[in-house]
């Protein structure tokens, strides 16, 4: 009997402490979070929308065109401003629409080196794939691999690339009054790939080389242009194949493959007074600077030579920026240009 009284006893002894621990805790949690509170600054204007898939379906379905997710984030901007946060995959989101908010993603090097990408995304490209690597071991891949697509190197590959291109127009082009473009330029950006044993990353080649070639027909002055003013194949004649390269890049302008993708906050941050926590995603994105007449005259005109002129920094963003900037830019470059001058 007595065993059973001193156990009961000393089993609420035990509740009571137990009680009495958490709420300390809590009242430590409370004053603590007051003051954090306090002491924070406001959370970006915007809504998310729904418990954890917040605006996702709308976001992704934007996300299908150019055009999309362009006339969504002005909705956005209208409503909020320039920058604004939102629900995206179980994430809270901000989006910046402006070139200043570009360059604070790319420029803060522990944001712009932690890339996101939501699961289906990064599942296709690997788990050993650059682009999905963040942090120390980004740094140490990219560093690894940048030797092999930096301007010197493009001086061992101009050769290979304009054999594989004189080939394939021999091979597929000559001779032939209709063929599918994007098809038939699938073989040649494949076979260059291939032979840089990389494999990588050809579908935004072929999609810019389908549309500029579709541009450059759809407008003659362009073609004449570009047939008087191109005719040289060493690494100076590619950097003096200007004309062309403007070309390349309207048509990059007007049709980013990849119009923005996401980095995330590994700590509290700051942003034009605003607190943005930790674990939060940020979205950089190129429509809204793409398409500004602000930035770009008569910006639904396709003119190679704006180019003539280099646009305001971060308004330009077809090959992202920071250190996550395409790795393959020179080779991309590189391998469109010889492909126009052979085609026209
Ligand atoms: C017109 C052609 C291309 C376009 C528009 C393009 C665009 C891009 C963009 C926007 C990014 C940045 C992604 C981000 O910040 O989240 C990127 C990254 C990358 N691109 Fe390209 N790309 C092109 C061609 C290529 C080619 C031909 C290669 C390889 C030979 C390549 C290899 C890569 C790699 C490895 C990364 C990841 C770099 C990193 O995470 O450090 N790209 N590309």
């Amino acid at each position: 009997m007595a065993t059973s009284w001193n156990g009961s006893a000393e089993e609420s002894h035990m509740t009571l402490i137990t009680a009495l621990a958490f709420t300390v805790l809590w009242l430590l949690w409370s004053i603590s979070s007051y003051f954090r509170c306090r002491n924070r600054l406001p959370l970006p204007p915007g809504s998310f929308g729904f418990p954890v898939i917040g605006q996702t379906v709308e976001h992704l379905l934007a996300l299908r065109t150019a055009d999309g997710i362009r006339q969504w984030m002005q909705k956005q901007v209208d409503r909020h401003g320039p920058l604004f946060r939102f629900r995206f995959v179980g994430y809270p989101m901000v989006m910046m629409s402006q070139p200043e908010g570009n360059k604070f993603i790319f420029q803060n090097e522990g944001l712009s080196n932690h890339i996101f990408w939501p699961s289906h995304i990064s599942t296709m490209f690997g788990p050993h794939a650059v682009i999905t690597q963040s942090g120390e071991r980004h740094k140490l891949v990219r560093r690894h691999l940048n030797r092999f697509f930096d301007r010197t190197a493009m001086s061992r590959y101009i050769h290979g690339v304009n054999r594989n291109a004189i080939r394939h127009f021999t091979n597929h082009w000559q001779g032939k009054e209709q063929l599918v473009a994007l098809d038939i330029i699938n073989f040649f950006t494949g076979s260059c790939v291939w032979n840089l044993a990389l494999s990588l990353e050809e579908g935004p080649l072929i999609v810019t080389l389908a549309l500029t070639i579709f541009y450059i027909a759809k407008n003659p002055h362009v073609y004449e242009q570009i047939l008087h003013m191109e005719n040289g194949l060493t690494m100076e004649d590619i950097s003096a194949m200007k004309y062309t390269w403007g070309a390349i890049q309207e048509t990059l302008r007007l049709h980013p493959v990849l119009t923005g993708s996401y980095r995330k906050t590994v700590t509290d941050l700051e942003y034009e007074g605003y607190h943005i926590p930790k674990d939060w995603l940020f979205n950089w994105n190129s429509q809204h600077s793409h398409y500004n007449p602000k930035y770009f005259k008569d910006p639904f005109k396709f003119d190679p030579s704006r180019w003539e002129k280099r646009p305001p920094p971060f308004t330009y963003l077809p090959f992202g920026g920071g250190v996550h900037l395409c790795l393959g830019y020179e080779f991309a470059r590189m391998e469109m240009l010889i492909f126009i001058h052979h085609l026209v």
